[in-house]
């Protein structure tokens, strides 16, 4: 069984959208292309949500988006450790944050998708994320290009 269809989906899923801002792009380029793809990814699971509303796809949509999170969390962390950044802990304390809540919500996903509301599930995910990339991830850029220019 399908999720069931929201009135307009192509409304809802304009809404839901994460369109990319040239405001976030940091100027990094392996973090920038990484910090894209989360958001394209992230646009394949709003588009099966409310195009395909198969909750197998959508969970291996869903999967798909937390582990290239995961690996992109890991490369920030190892960049900081390598490079001496001072914010080290409190910015990987916010990653193991989301992974930890993530753990969470793809339990919720496997186990009662079409009960749970998953476009609120989907409007978390990027909200958090944009709200790291603003204000974490640009101080991790400020020091990098810092670095750079020494
Ligand atoms: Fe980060
Ligand atoms: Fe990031």
């Amino acid at each position: 069984m399908g999720f069931d269809a929201p009135t307009d989906s192509e409304e809802e899923e304009a809404a839901h959208r994460w369109e990319w801002d040239n405001e976030m792009n940091m100027g990094i380029p392996t973090i920038d292309a990484d910090h894209r793809d989360l958001a394209q990814r992230y646009n394949a699971l709003v588009q099966v949500l409310f195009r395909n509303g198969d909750p197998a796809v959508f969970e291996k949509c869903f999967r798909s988006l937390i582990s290239q999170v995961r690996r992109h969390f890991a490369y920030e962390q190892r960049l900081m450790i390598d490079l001496g950044y001072k914010a080290h802990d409190s910015h990987a304390a916010e990653h193991e944050k989301l992974l930890n809540e993530a753990e969470e919500l793809t339990r919720r996903v496997r186990t009662g998708a079409e009960k749970y509301d998953c476009s609120a599930l989907v409007q978390y995910i990027k909200y958090w994320l944009i709200e790291h990339i603003v204000r974490d991830d640009r101080k991790l850029a400020r020091f990098l290009h810092e670095r750079r220019s020494v």
